[in-house]
């Protein structure tokens, strides 16, 4: 199977194909996802809530990621592995950014690392990556690393000014060399216009549907997550799941499992 790479990101946009993207954090989910035709499979530190139970992204850690990343890689033949820098593995230095990113290729296995921000804030960073060959999908928007900044989940890019600033972020971004950007929570039109002015994929999460393709964690659209405006459930595996666990325990106890044919004579 042929890998989808960064020249079939650009591709794809030229073409007007969409995008697709999904989170996984293990060996049998990603496995599944690449099965399903998935351009990229992100490593997100969404693994933070989804996975660990915690309130947010900040306290996911580079050997936690790098843990997770290397499981989905060995899962994944055709998909685009992306590995999701975690808090303070590329805001203090580029020196830090370069040695944290190759860590996702060498250890984990990924293909190219997304982080959060702008070229304002993060800028060298990122060129550092580039230039060292190692693709960079940016994130802007909602940035969940930024939550307490931000004051909360919260939409962006409303309004002419909170436009503009997204636009302007957007263009640095590709001028920097990143090979598409997700655009979380951003407002519709605004979305749109982004899309519009880059030459490279934009990946929308709760963001409309004129983004050059989309994203969305694993958990919430199989029914893990909480209720979320943007969020769709494609398929309820958690009532599955707790239908087949009640089952069990309920045939463990009545001792209609296991029966002969389990057993060994
Ligand atoms: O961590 C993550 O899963 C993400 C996606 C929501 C884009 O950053």
């Amino acid at each position: 199977m042929p890998r989808i790479r960064t020249t079939t990101f650009r591709k794809r946009k030229e073409a007007g194909e969409k995008l697709t993207v999904l989170t996984a954090y293990d060996y049998p989910t990603a496995k599944l996802l690449d099965e399903s035709g998935i351009d990229a499979v992100l490593v997100g530190d969404s693994l933070g809530t989804v996975i660990q139970g915690k309130d947010d992204t900040l306290s996911v850690t580079m050997d936690q990621m790098i843990y997770h990343t290397a499981m989905v890689a060995r899962a994944v033949e055709g998909a685009m592995v992306i590995g999701d820098m975690p808090f303070l593995s590329y805001q203090l230095a580029p020196e830090d950014a370069v040695r944290n990113a190759g860590r996702f290729v060498s250890e984990g296995g990924a293909q190219a690392v997304k982080l959060e921000g702008s070229v304002d804030k993060f800028g060298e960073s990122i060129a550092a990556i580039v230039k060292t060959g190692i693709p960079v999908m940016a994130h802007i928007g909602l940035t969940p690393q930024s939550v307490h900044q931000i004051g909360g989940y919260k939409v962006q890019g409303r309004g002419e000014q909170g436009r503009e600033q997204l636009k302007e972020e957007a263009l640095g971004l590709q001028q920097a060399g990143c090979f598409a950007i997700v655009l979380e929570l951003v407002q519709e039109e605004a979305a749109a216009e982004i899309t519009g002015l880059l030459d490279i994929p934009t990946i929308g999460i709760g963001s409309g549907p004129y983004c050059d393709g989309q994203v969305l964690v694993m958990h919430d659209m199989l029914g893990f997550g909480p209720e979320r405006r943007f969020v769709k459930v494609f398929g309820n595996a958690r009532e599955i799941m707790a239908r087949a666990f009640k089952e069990y325990v309920r045939e463990v106890k009545e001792g209609t499992f296991p029966t002969e044919e389990q057993g060994h004579k």
